[in-house]
């Protein structure tokens, strides 16, 4: 075990100063990518520091429109605004034709470019794409097991299975059903956690990545990871999704059961970072290795650490906001880009993939952004300066 809270907290915290110079540093970036990257979307990880311009598919595109969304809120620059209702066009084109959407990550995609452009500019186009991919995420959801299948057509054999990241998609289900009245929709999100939480979260804290359900019982089968170094390791960007994901799920369920399920998956994160504080790719790697890092499960963790400090009593709350900005003065020197000719992302050092004997994964992104990283550092940034509505 790398650290101990008390460590953790002798550590440097990020203070508003050194905020506001990273945002503005950032804002400078998404400026300057905005000609590019407006009618065309960042790839999903940097090339030698260099997004390259995509069609809007992949699992992505959305961290880069709720990137911009953040930068408008900050600068209240009509610019931004205008590159990001370009993009919602793009989404509604995206999922009126269902391009690249055999999957689960309509949240990740929609929450934040489309509930986003909703909740601050009443686009009802946006609002129509939203629920447009809110319907198509819910025609996922399994109810032999109660969960909304991650990969692969819906029902098929070989994908019967949840992931951790998912988490984060089911507020796009909770949003539906404010929107819409109809409950059905946070109905399914709140039975997918229930089943989630149940199965991928080891007596040790950690998680695992994916879970196979038995397709015929419904009950919970065998975890095995995607794109951890083990089955059994703890992935750091699974981790940080289980934190974040918990966090979201507990501000619109209020189910006190979630606080000592957040405190168990954040505590593990803590406790197993390295002694610079940005977690390598899986925590199976401790100070001294020389793997990559994943500054993204990071920035992620400390969003999630924010949110969910909002209704913790005064001590924990006290303990995890501590935690958090001390990560994010760690990110900020360690990961904060300000050198656009080096690289047009915002946050450094961050890993898409990488292949162990255990995963099916190739090397992909390995330090390097990753347009994830750039949106929750935003995020982090956001919330550490103001008291943020989120897009989620
Ligand atoms: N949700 C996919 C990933 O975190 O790489």
């Amino acid at each position: 075990m790398a650290q101990t809270f008390d460590t953790l907290m002798k550590y440097p915290a990020a203070d508003e100063g050194l905020v506001r110079e990273a945002m503005e540093a950032a804002i400078g970036i998404v400026r300057a990518d905005l000609p590019v990257f407006t009618d065309r979307f960042p790839s999903s990880n940097s090339f030698h520091g260099f997004y390259e311009a995509t069609e809007n598919v992949e699992w992505t595109t959305g961290f880069w429109t709720g990137v911009i969304w953040l930068a408008y809120e900050y600068t209240k620059d009509d610019t931004f605004k205008e590159a990001a209702c370009v993009q919602v066009d793009s989404f509604f084109h995206r999922i009126e034709n269902k391009i690249d959407v055999n999957h689960h990550d309509m949240g990740f995609l929609f929450s934040l470019s489309c509930v986003a452009a909703h909740k601050l500019t009443g686009n009802e186009k946006a609002r129509q794409a939203a629920l447009m991919a809110a319907n198509h995420l819910a025609g996922r959801y399994r109810e032999k097991g109660k969960f909304l299948q991650a990969w692969g057509s819906v029902g098929e054999a070989a994908e019967y299975r949840l992931i951790i990241d998912c988490l984060l998609n089911l507020p796009l289900l909770y949003w539906a059903s404010e929107t819409t009245g109809n409950g059905q929709y946070a109905h399914m999100a709140e039975n997918h956690i229930r089943t989630a939480m149940k199965c991928i979260l080891r007596e040790d804290d950690s998680t695992y990545h994916t879970y196979f359900i038995d397709m015929e019982t419904g009950k919970p089968s065998y975890g095995v990871t995607h794109q951890g170094n083990r089955n059994n390791s703890a992935w750091a960007r699974g981790q940080a999704w289980g934190i974040y994901g918990i966090a979201l799920s507990f501000h619109y369920l209020k189910d006190e059961s979630y606080i000592r399920l957040f405190e168990r998956v954040t505590d593990f994160f803590l406790c197993h970072l390295p002694k610079d504080l940005i977690p390598y790719w899986d925590f199976d790697f401790d100070t001294g290795s020389t793997e990559p890092r994943d500054s993204s499960a990071a920035a992620i963790a400390v969003c999630g650490m924010l949110e969910m400090a909002k209704y913790l009593d005064a001590k924990k709350a006290e303990k995890y906001t501590g935690a958090a900005k001390r990560i994010l003065y760690a990110l900020i020197q360690a990961c904060g880009n300000r050198e656009p000719a080096k690289s047009n992302g915002l946050l450094l050092h961050g890993t898409y993939a990488r292949d162990s004997k255990e995963n099916t994964c190739k090397n992909r992104g390995v330090d390097e952004c990753n347009t994830w990283g750039d949106y929750f550092y935003m995020e982090a940034l956001t919330r550490s300066l103001t008291d943020w509505e989120m897009y989620w």
